[in-house]
């Protein structure tokens, strides 16, 4: 059965008697209202290690102050359930963000460069907040490998550098991104959307769909394959469709080597982002 750890000291002192044992321990952060996405990251991990250990902690540092943290949705019940059913034999849900953001707390890991692109762009301090959370939950588990979703493939390319950088041990794995039926991104923030809103979401996967079959065509310039992006978002409000670098999320003219697409827009009042591959091979 799945144990459920509230205290950073405790999640610290079980992580060491786990590595003293020999047991490998694979890591899967997430901030709960747990989907199909998250399930096949836990399944991953729980495929390759002997403990598997969940963090559920909605990060009140990575939103702004204008941003849906206090709307964003919680089922810890719903979540400990389908956790168990996937095989985490521990929780680790801190009982208030003061466990891991005491008022005393002045550090910030901040990764230059690749936080200030894409979603950086509207969401200034965001990825600086995700990269201290994944700072802390790494120095107290010291996983042997955490498993990330590749629908943030953004705060992937970020957390990978900042991974090296800073030479912390384990290993980052991750996963495509899990969508509907009817090609929507499984995220925690789909259920905010009116079904009107869901519905013109669509539009995203639809684009994303048919970036991806011209380049299969045989298209890499960049302004060709995004031309009449914008508008074929409508009536999202587009906070950004580019096409940019995979791993250093530079700016490109043509794709000679793997990238992806990435897209962020609101509909209904969330704000939705997906992405796509686009590799020459
Ligand atoms: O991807 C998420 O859910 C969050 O950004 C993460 C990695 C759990 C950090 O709070």
């Amino acid at each position: 059965v799945i144990e459920i750890v509230k205290l950073p000291s405790e999640m610290q002192a079980r992580a060491q008697r786990w590595r003293a044992e020999g047991q490998r321990i694979a890591f899967v952060p997430t901030m709960g209202y747990l989907h199909a996405g998250h399930v096949s990251l836990l399944e991953e991990g729980r495929r390759r290690a002997d403990i598997l250990v969940l963090s559920i902690f909605v990060n009140p540092t990575q939103f702004g102050p204008r941003e849906d943290l206090d709307a964003y949705p919680r089922d810890e019940p719903g979540d400990l359930h389908k956790a168990e059913s996937a095989g985490v034999d521990v929780a680790f849900c801190p009982l208030e963000p003061v466990e891991l953001f005491p008022p005393t707390a002045l550090t910030w890991v901040y990764v230059e460069g690749l936080q200030g692109v894409l979603c950086g762009r509207t969401r200034p301090d965001h990825f600086r907040g995700v990269c201290t959370v994944c700072a802390k939950l790494w120095n107290l588990i010291r996983p042997d490998l955490s498993v990330f979703g590749e629908k943030d493939f953004q705060q992937l390319a970020i957390l990978r550098r900042m991974h090296a950088d800073l030479h912390l041990s384990g290993e980052i794995v991750s996963v495509p991104t899990v969508r509907e039926a009817d090609g929507l991104a499984m995220s925690s923030r789909n259920a905010n959307l009116s079904l009107s809103a869901r519905s013109e979401a669509l539009a995203i996967p639809g684009l994303l769909r048919s970036i991806e079959s011209r380049f299969a065509q045989g298209e890499r310039r960049v302004d060709v394959l995004l031309s009449g992006a914008v508008a074929a978002l409508a009536p999202g409000r587009v906070d950004y469709v580019e096409i940019r670098d995979a791993h250093s999320l530079a700016a490109l003219d043509t794709v000679r080597g793997p990238a992806r697409c990435a897209v962020a827009a609101w509909y209904g009042g969330v704000r939705l982002i997906d992405n796509v591959v686009l590799d020459p091979g």
